[in-house]
């Protein structure tokens, strides 16, 4: 096992070199916050240590042939066992903030609180957040990153069942009455599109079921329930008291259309975003949702973005369509890449900077200009790769954090940029054959050593800078 080393460092890094539109000189706003993130599954291991439950993850993983080499989360990062090497890396990057979430089956192993909390997993998350607070990093929490407790699931079949509604909303109660004196920034949800899509229809992630027809619509539309119930039980019993704010993390591609004169590309194109992002952001925005429509509507005090990639989106059977959506078939758009767009880190994640400005300024302009906070932005490395010389994570970076930079110029309301992730980890149906972090982990050594990729510096120094001056 070989790591390449970095011989050239951050400070010879071209910023002028820019295939995409003009580079902004400037810097962000006074007291914009920098961060990195992770998430319990994919960083913490310890699947089974001091009284955690299971979580429908951890089953999953563990079915031969639904994760790329078979690769579990059981101990990935061993997060769970190096809170104090990882603050640590993280004071040497200079974050301002950290994201993590916490894991519902670690704190309460059936996921039914009047069954048993697990004072193991609250103290762990005590250490964690004390260590942060005690460097300075502010805490920015998700209280659901896809980990379900397992029993949940199988009782009643998870997000198809409203009475997850209410077990949620006790595990977020615990969480606000334990944890709520010293975090002021809560998600509810991390991505709940693939949690529905993913999950419930297509089958690619835990529990794996592919329910065709409602299943999706169904995890959804009680995803928005709960996460509207946890908002107002912040609002009318902790808000005064602990004074912090709750929202929810919506992940999106952009579409962009491939005619722009064309009405039907425009169309579809809007339909893309709206089936991704709108699903959720629109109900919670402007109510526009029947029946529950007071009870949804403003429930997001941040939103949070978490953004990779864009698409060229046009109607179905576009005979240039290199690949139709693999998502709702049914829907009558097709996806494009450009061909002159860089050969991906990975498969899907194409670099294409414009389009996250874009992107934030259609939150801004969709939803009345909400504050947002970044909640994940980054690339993977090619499959196998042992380089820590990640020039194109270097390029992505600076590309992407001057278009945010550029949106903000635009007016869009952004507060705060999270890389992602902190280290390489699990990455769900790819298992550890995707790695996005800044620091490399080598998942084959036991004790799970981290090493700083060339990107550290790069973040670093856009961190101490806050952007780009001239
Ligand atoms: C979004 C998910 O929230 C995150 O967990 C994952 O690592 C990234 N996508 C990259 O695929």
């Amino acid at each position: 096992f070989v790591l390449v080393l970095c011989l050239s460092s951050a400070e010879d890094f071209d910023w002028t070199k820019n295939d995409h539109g003009s580079f902004y000189y400037g810097t962000f706003p006074a007291g914009f916050s920098w961060g990195a993130g992770s998430s319990a599954y994919q960083t913490e291991g310890a699947w089974d240590k001091d009284g955690k439950g299971l979580s429908i993850w951890d089953v999953f993983s563990h079915k031969k042939g639904k994760i790329q080499q078979n690769d579990t989360g059981d101990s990935s990062c061993e997060g769970y066992h190096k809170i104090k090497d990882d603050v640590g890396l993280m004071k040497e990057l200079k974050l301002n903030h950290y994201r993590f979430s916490i894991s519902w089956p670690r704190l309460i192993p059936t996921g039914i609180k009047s069954d048993h909390i697990n004072e193991k997993g609250i103290q762990y998350y005590n250490e964690l957040i004390d260590h942060l607070l005690e460097n300075k990093i502010t805490p920015i929490v998700t209280l659901y990153h896809w980990d379900l407790p397992q029993f949940l699931q199988e009782r009643y079949g998870g997000w198809q069942n409203i009475s997850m509604v209410n077990h949620f909303n006790e595990f977020a109660n615990l969480c606000f009455e334990r944890f709520g004196n010293r975090i002021k920034y809560w998600m509810t949800f991390n991505n709940p599109w693939s949690v529905a899509v993913e999950g419930y229809e297509t089958g690619e992630h835990a529990p794996g079921l592919r329910l065709r027809g409602t299943g999706a619509y169904k995890a959804a539309h009680h995803l928005i329930k709960a996460h509207a119930k946890v908002w107002h039980t912040y609002d009318t019993q902790w808000r005064a008291k602990q004074k912090g704010l709750v929202g929810i993390s919506l992940s999106g591609h952009w579409g962009e259309p491939v005619d722009i004169s064309n009405q039907k590309d425009i169309e579809a194109a809007e339909r893309y975003v709206q089936f991704y992002l709108g699903w959720f952001a629109t109900p919670i925005f402007h109510g526009d949702y029947p029946q529950e429509k007071s009870y949804i509507k403003g429930t997001c005090d941040f939103l949070g973005v978490g953004h990779f990639t864009t698409r060229y989106i046009t109607q179905k059977n576009h005979p240039s369509a290199r690949s139709s959506s693999s998502y709702f078939t049914d829907r009558d758009l097709a996806e494009l890449v450009d061909p002159r767009w860089p050969d991906p880190g990975s498969e899907w994640l194409y670099s294409v900077p414009w389009g996250f400005r874009r992107l934030l300024n259609f939150v801004k302009s969709q939803y009345g200009n909400p504050m947002i906070y970044v909640t994940e932005n980054g690339v993977s490395e090619k499959i196998l790769c042992t380089e820590l010389c990640d020039d194109w994570r270097i390029q992505y970076f600076k590309d992407y954090t001057n278009e945010m930079l550029k949106a903000i110029k635009d007016g869009v309301n952004v507060k705060g940029y999270t890389a992602w992730s902190l280290l390489d980890k699990f990455e769900w149906d790819e298992g550890y054959s995707e790695r996005f972090g800044l620091y490399y982990v080598d998942f084959r050594n036991k004790n799970k050593p981290r090493y700083p990729k060339a990107s550290v510096q790069f973040y670093k120094r856009i961190i101490s800078s806050n952007g780009f001056p001239n």
